[in-house]
């Protein structure tokens, strides 16, 4: 993927914020990314304009050769369901849905056959090590289990993009240490993974750490 020249502005009354700042930036597919920098630098807003769940003000944005600052509503979500798996902070599950329909939930909005859902759940929940909780409901694990099934359900339609934003910011070392795991199993897939973090773990695994300071990209280094 690659933006050039992003800004983002927010409008509050007469006051102009500018979240960031000609951001320009080039990621090769294949490498891993570790996103770092102080609370409120914009990572969050970076990460959701990459993955097509916010626009930037002004600039481009290219992923897979697409344009996302030129395509509609409906494509844009088609652009997501496809090609990008996103990792929220906050896992962002349906509580009423067990861990198996919040992980099948991507490939059923693609309408895929019944079998291929249930193999590929089956084959995630192995993944993330949560076959024994396949049937319970999501508000029922603890934080760390819920983040595993956010990584299995962001990687149903098998995406090339991996987006994840302090994906264990909320975790114990131990829970903690599973989802680094799934990073580098996502890693030797050769995925493409940009991941926001304040974790030396994870950005000891990364190809290029950039720095996001106050809305300006800082320094990156190889
Ligand atoms: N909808 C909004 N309206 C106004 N300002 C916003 C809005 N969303 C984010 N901001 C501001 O943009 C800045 C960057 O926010 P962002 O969430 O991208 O930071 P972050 O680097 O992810 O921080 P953290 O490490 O705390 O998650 C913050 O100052 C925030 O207050
Ligand atoms: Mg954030």
């Amino acid at each position: 993927m690659c933006a050039q020249d992003l800004k983002k502005v927010y409008l509050l009354g007469e006051e102009k914020i500018e979240v960031l700042k000609d951001v320009t930036l080039s990621i090769p597919k294949g490498k891993f990314i570790a996103l770092c920098g102080p609370s409120g630098s914009g990572k969050t807003t970076l990460l959701n304009i990459i993955g097509g769940i916010d626009r930037p003000t002004s600039g481009k944005i290219f992923v897979d050769d697409q344009d996302l600052t030129v395509q509609d509503e409906n494509s844009l979500s088609d652009f997501r369901c496809n090609n990008v798996g996103f990792v929220f902070q906050a896992y962002n599950l349906v509580s009423t849905l067990t861990v198996a329909e919040n992980i099948a939930f991507p490939m059923e909005w693609k309408q895929k056959p019944f079998e291929e859902i249930e193999k590929r759940v089956d084959e995630l929940l192995d993944m993330v090590g949560l076959q024994h909780r396949a049937n319970h409901f999501a508000a029922q694990l603890s934080g760390g289990e819920q983040q595993r099934v956010a990584f299995a359900r962001a990687l149903a339609n098998n995406p090339e993009l991996i987006l994840a934003d302090e994906p264990t910011g909320n975790l114990d070392p131990k829970n903690g240490q599973k989802i680094i795991q799934v990073l580098q199993l996502l890693k030797s897939q050769g995925k493409t993974i940009i991941v926001s973090t304040h974790d030396e773990q994870i950005s000891g695994l990364a190809d290029q750490i950039l720095f996001l300071d106050d809305g300006k990209l800082a320094s990156a280094n190889e």
